[in-house]
């Protein structure tokens, strides 16, 4: 279910006194909410794989915001150790959680495995946030006032099938169709969490959200993991500036039925990826 709200980030509310996670903070449309929420007043824990990346991204939202209240913590999605080490971590440090992002995301790069053997793609966008909404589950439900998990999805999720025979395409390989079907994942699980959150009277909710098309570094992934000159410059050319991307931008939310609107910050142009 799509709802094209024309929501922005000038309509999130303050956010002091909530903690927020974000997932992939220090690239794309991750760095862009990590800045959003702590604009407002949220202490932002920027979930990254590089922490020297985080730091600088850090860096540069303080650069902008000098009030800002940001950390910068380890999360490699394509290690189920580090999700662990990262919410254990998280809940000796922090006695409340307002905001789940689960963001950070590859796409169509060739087939590789995360530490624990699953195909990366499914393994980073879709398992690796399973795992961590999970073991971050109870300080959501300890934390009061308002909370939730937003996962990203994509509209390349309408494509995706769930390949329950070949779940991580070791017989045929194809970057787009493990793709869609991480994005389908991740679609999946909000609506089911959602079902789950309702069921126990949680007062957490779940929702799903995606960006249409962000000029990020998503794109070059791929090309550069191939080794693809070529076919990163035609990515480039194709690429709207960002500039032109937030001119366009209409962001775009997929809500479980009877749940609200994402919060998460969009950018958004052309055709989602
Ligand atoms: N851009 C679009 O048009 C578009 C459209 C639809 C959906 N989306 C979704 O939006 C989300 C964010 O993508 P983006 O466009 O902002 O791309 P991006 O600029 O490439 O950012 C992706 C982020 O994910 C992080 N990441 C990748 N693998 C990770 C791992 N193993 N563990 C932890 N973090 C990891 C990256 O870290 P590094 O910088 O260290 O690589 C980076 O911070 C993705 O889920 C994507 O599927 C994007």
């Amino acid at each position: 279910m799509f709802n094209d709200s024309g929501w922005t980030a000038d309509d999130l509310p303050p956010q002091a006194g909530r903690n927020v996670v974000v997932t992939g903070a220090n690239s794309g449309i991750g760095f862009e909410a990590a800045k959003a929420f702590a604009a407002e007043g949220a202490h932002v824990v920027m979930a990254c794989r590089s922490v020297e990346r985080g730091e600088d991204a850090k860096a540069a939202i303080e650069a902008d915001y000098p009030g800002a209240s940001l950390t910068v913590r380890e999360l490699d999605l394509a290690d189920l150790d580090s999700v662990a080490a990262f919410a254990d971590r998280y809940a000796t440090e922090y006695d409340a959680l307002h905001v789940l992002c689960n963001n950070a995301g590859v796409m169509a790069v060739p087939r590789s495995e995360t530490a624990d053997g699953f195909e990366t793609q499914f393994g980073v966008n879709h398992l690796g946030h399973f795992a961590l909404t999970g073991r971050l589950l109870d300080v959501l439900r300890r934390t009061s006032g308002e909370t939730r998990v937003v996962t990203q999805s994509s509209m390349a999720h309408e494509s995706g099938e769930i390949d329950f025979d070949d779940l991580q395409h070791e017989d045929d390989y194809d970057k787009w169709a493990a793709y869609g079907q991480s994005k389908l994942a991740n679609l999946l699980f909000a609506y089911e969490l959602d079902r789950r959150l309702r069921a126990a009277n949680a007062a957490v909710a779940s929702v799903a959200c995606h960006p249409g098309f962000a000029a990020t570094n998503l794109q070059y992934r791929g090309p550069e993991a191939e080794g693809s000159r070529l076919r990163l410059l035609a990515m480039k050319a194709r690429t709207p500036s960002s500039r032109r991307a937030r001119e366009r931008a209409r962001g775009r939310c997929c809500t479980p039925p009877r749940t609200r609107q994402s919060t998460a910050a969009s950018t958004s142009a052309p055709a989602g990826c």
